[in-house]
């Protein structure tokens, strides 16, 4: 799917979501304007949820937040029973301030720092993936100094080389994230993970990638993670609770790319899981994965606003918008294709034009060449399959104010501002001291 599942247009040819025309709330909350539809989120949330029920006895969804964090969204997770990833102590304080429940919150990272771990063993999460041996350096000095209980998975590097931009990779041997095994770098880990007072190592995770559209390098992770467990099994008695191959199914980005099945995924992951624990003689374990992009990415719009065009004759027609690289840096940095369409109008025929952004740098484009029906200044473009790693990514690059964020589709025809657009004066928050006033001067 490319637009949110309420997308549809008027019979005047205009874009509405949640039943809202996304003209009008252009209009009231100005552009560039992220949309985000709450029944998709809670669609793809329940198809995660009852696909992995449905193929396996016992397992766990868990948002990876890092794809978007926004309170209100953390709400509909919250509600739909879903666990959540972070990677950072913003995002675990962001989430428990925004009242995500900590025992549900799973912290990665890797290179966390001792603030951090404390942070979270203070906050009482619900567990933390143990990525090297500085981290669990860390975690020895933590038992001694601040006593309590920590739930672990240990993140193996698979050695798995799934198709996927080279940025996006995570889980080949040339990577910063997870233990390998060969070297012994894992099982070390396992044996002194075991050491520490108050570390109860659950079991086992993987991630191999993100914007994955195949289904075979999830089950090679699966193997690779269930023959590691045989061997600590084996070697120190230790038995995985819970298995994780992480996340990282792909979406729909263009009409007409094949479409990841969130059911046949897990059919395949829980299939796999099943079998290599019957191989192995485990109990099954529970089952975590840990979906970003396939759970919000579709359910996000970016809106923008035509301004200058540019006719280069016999070349190319830029369309510039009012964002940009700011709010979508994943064209300029992993060459990623979207798609538009005009809000009130539908179609498009004609030469295709480059949709250009407002920053100062020419590698600020985001569609090389698309097809909309006579773009004028002043007309909203809509770029569907935006919710994850837009916002998520955004900086304020030329002090561009960070969009405002809308949630629609909780009622039919309801619209509410989820996140305010950024402002003049927010630019200034961080400063400290003035043109002309000299800091430490009296
Ligand atoms: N779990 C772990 C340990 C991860 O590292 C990631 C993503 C996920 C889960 C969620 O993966 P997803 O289901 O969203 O694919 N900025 C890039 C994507 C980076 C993904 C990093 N890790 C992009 O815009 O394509």
């Amino acid at each position: 799917m490319l637009w949110p599942i309420t997308a549809v247009r008027d019979p005047q040819g205009e874009l509405t979501i949640g039943g809202v025309r996304v003209s009008e709330l252009a209009a009231e909350y100005g552009t560039p304007l992220y949309l985000y539809d709450a029944a998709t989120i809670r669609a793809r949330c329940r198809a995660y949820r009852d696909a992995c029920a449905a193929a396996y006895p016992r397992s766990r969804v868990v948002y990876a937040g890092k794809a978007y964090l926004g309170a209100a969204i953390l709400g509909i997770i919250a509600e739909e029973g879903l666990w959540l990833d972070v990677v950072s102590g913003g995002e675990l304080v962001f989430a428990v301030r925004a009242g995500f429940p900590p025992e549900r919150i799973v912290l990665h990272g890797n290179n966390k720092s001792a603030e951090e771990l404390a942070l979270a063993r203070r906050l009482g999460i619900g567990e933390i993936v143990v990525d090297n041996h500085h981290e669990i350096d860390l975690l020895e000095t933590l038992a001694r100094e601040l006593p309590g209980s920590f739930d672990v998975l240990l993140r193996i590097n698979p050695g798995i080389d799934a198709h996927t931009h080279e940025y996006r990779k995570t889980g080949i041997v040339d990577s910063k994230f997870g233990l390998l095994i060969a070297p012994g770098d894992a099982a070390r880990a396992v044996e002194r993970l075991l050491a520490i007072p108050g570390v109860r190592l659950r079991g086992y995770h993987a991630h191999v990638g993100s914007q994955i559209n195949e289904l075979e390098p999830f089950v090679a992770a699966v193997d690779v993670l269930f023959g590691f467990a045989a061997e600590m099994r084996a070697r120190f008695g230790v038995v995985p609770e819970q298995i994780s191959p992480g996340g990282g199914l792909g979406i729909q980005y263009l009409a007409g790319e094949p479409e990841p099945d969130i059911a046949a995924y897990a059919e395949l992951v829980a299939g796999a899981v099943a079998r290599a624990a019957a191989r192995e003689e485990f109990e099954p374990p529970l089952l975590a994965v840990e979906p970003g992009r396939s759970i919000i990415g579709p359910a996000g719009v970016a809106v923008y606003r035509v301004g200058a065009i540019k006719e280069i004759p016999g070349i190319r027609r830029y369309v510039c918008v009012d964002g940009g690289m700011g709010d979508n840096i994943r064209p300029a940095l992993y060459g990623a294709e979207y798609t538009a369409e005009l809000a009130d109008r539908a179609g498009g025929d004609g030469a295709p034009v480059t949709l250009a952004g407002k920053y100062c740098e020419s590698g600020d484009v985001l569609i090389g060449a698309v097809t909309l029906p006579e773009p004028r200044a002043g007309d909203l473009v809509v770029i569907p399959a935006a919710g994850a790693y837009c916002l998520a990514m955004a900086s304020n690059y030329n002090l561009a104010l960070r969009p405002a964020v809308v949630l629609v589709g909780e009622e039919e025809g309801a619209a509410r501002l989820i996140q305010r657009r950024e402002t003049y004066d927010d630019l200034l928050t961080r400063e400290v001291g003035q043109v002309g006033a000299r800091s430490g001067s009296s």
